[in-house]
């Protein structure tokens, strides 16, 4: 399996390009689902997430094309125009569902359009059990029949979901989302309450209005949908990803550096940039993105995980990383995932300073963190030790690469690029 080594102590500096956010074209490639006509994705980042995605729609009968392309053959400037005929099949498989819990969201669309669905329970994951019940009683409410058997959903409406109240008892993004690309098709109007608002959402519903939706509310806790007979093809534009930004404001923050992030919207990440302030980074909002420079010299802080406009459970980690070398004491508090603390351990062997008591960790700042040798088994808390290595004395190494490959597009050029010692060594 390949590695990623790092040489820590040098600053970043220079500019980074943002791709688009994997947790937004996820959804949009789902929402390809709830029409026959074709629908245009560009701004797609180049992940493994958007792979599994593209092979399980192909799967089911959807004819997954790739146009375009830049001169060079990169991904930038390509567009992926997704088409559902009406002779779907409507079985995602427990192979490719348990590669990404995100294939859940094909469920929504699928009921919606053909009523019927038979999705693989995604089971639990490295951060939490996550469960899909809340998405399964929305849909219920909706009038669908939903059972659970030989490890599969199983949801029917034969003619058709009806408009309801929806209430969500908890905020749940992949609910909303689910529900909300349902709702398009359902005879009459759905209100989803409690919706959560996250910029992605916000992406998808503009998608889906794009596509003949009614929605309003768009970026509010309460979304108002009126169904339509069908939806039509569009081109959409994927939202830049604000925790790809995230990761590498930090990048510049704990090395001492002087980064200028283009290609997402700094609008969207204020909860990240009010806490880097609070450890006395330069956050300064340019014409061309979001430049992040700071002297080296951070202070600690407190900040706790919440749902948008909240501080993204999704910079958690990364967050620790700042915290591990800042001066004095910060509490971090993880409200989201009752077990997304997997990194802790390992930023420990790298000579970090952190308690964990419950949903809280106590992050006492240390002078250096030290390379060596470390894994992670998700995608955030693999980033934090690939931001750890940048700022450590000596060689780290992150195994278990593919949890990156999920999320960062091109991570080592991208760090390289500005003066960070970085690369991947390809495993047998
Ligand atoms: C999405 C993001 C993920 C992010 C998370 C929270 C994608 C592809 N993934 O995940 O990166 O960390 O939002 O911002 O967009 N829950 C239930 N029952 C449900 C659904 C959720 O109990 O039916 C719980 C979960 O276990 C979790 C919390 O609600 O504790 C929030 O989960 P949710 O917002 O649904 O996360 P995802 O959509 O899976």
């Amino acid at each position: 399996m390949d590695t990623i080594h790092i040489q820590g102590g040098n600053p970043l500096k220079g500019t980074i390009q943002i791709g688009g956010a994997k947790n937004a074209a996820l959804p949009l490639m789902a929402a390809s689902l709830l029409t026959s006509e074709t629908l245009r994705l560009s701004n797609l980042p180049h992940l493994a997430d958007i792979s599994t995605m593209s092979h399980l729609l192909s799967e089911m009968g959807t004819r997954v094309a790739m146009e375009g392309g830049a001169p060079n053959g990169g991904h930038m400037g390509r567009v992926l125009a997704l088409n559902s005929p009406d002779s779907i099949e409507t079985t995602a498989p427990y192979d490719l569902v348990r590669k990404m819990r995100a294939s859940v969201l094909v469920l929504g669309p699928l009921v919606a359009r053909f009523g019927h669905a038979r999705v693989s329970l995604p089971g639990g994951c490295a951060i939490g059990t996550r469960p899909v019940d809340l998405h399964l009683k929305a849909l219920e409410t909706m009038g669908a029949e939903i059972e659970l058997c030989e490890g599969y959903i199983d949801a029917r409406a034969p003619d058709g979901l009806s408009g309801a109240h929806v209430l969500f008892s908890n905020v749940t993004v992949g609910g909303t989302e689910n529900i909300l690309m349902a709702a398009t098709l359902a005879r009459g109007e759905t209100v989803i309450a409690n919706a959560a608002r996250e910029p992605e959402i916000t992406d998808l519903a503009n998608c889906l209005v794009a596509m003949g939706a009614k929605i309003t509310g768009i970026g509010s806790d309460t979304l108002k949908v009126t169904g339509v007979e069908a939806l039509h093809g569009a081109d959409h534009s994927v939202v830049g990803d604000r925790i790809e930004m995230g990761s590498y404001a930090i990048a510049a923050a704990i090395t001492g550096g002087d980064l200028l992030l283009q290609g997402a919207r700094p609008d969207l990440m204020e909860s990240v940039t009010d806490v880097l302030k609070m450890a006395g980074v330069n956050v300064a909002i340019e014409e061309k993105g979001l430049r992040i420079s700071s002297s080296g010299s951070l202070k600690g802080f407190d900040v706790m995980t919440e749902p948008f406009p909240g501080f993204p459970t999704d910079m958690q980690a990364q967050m620790m990383v700042l915290a591990s070398v800042a001066d004095g004491a910060s509490m971090v508090t993880e409200s989201i995932f009752e077990n997304r603390f997997m990194h802790v351990p390992e930023l420990v062997r790298m000579g970090a300073n952190i308690n964990v008591h419950g949903s809280s960790a106590i992050v006492r700042g240390v002078g250096h963190l030290s390379g060596a040798q470390v894994m992670a088994t998700d995608l955030r808390a693999s980033v934090s030790l690939v931001l750890a290595g940048l700022v450590a004395k000596g060689e780290t190494v992150v195994s278990r690469v593919y949890h990156l490959d999920r999320g960062y597009e091109r991570l080592e050029e991208k760090i390289s690029s500005c003066g960070g010692i970085i690369e991947r060594v390809k495993g047998q």
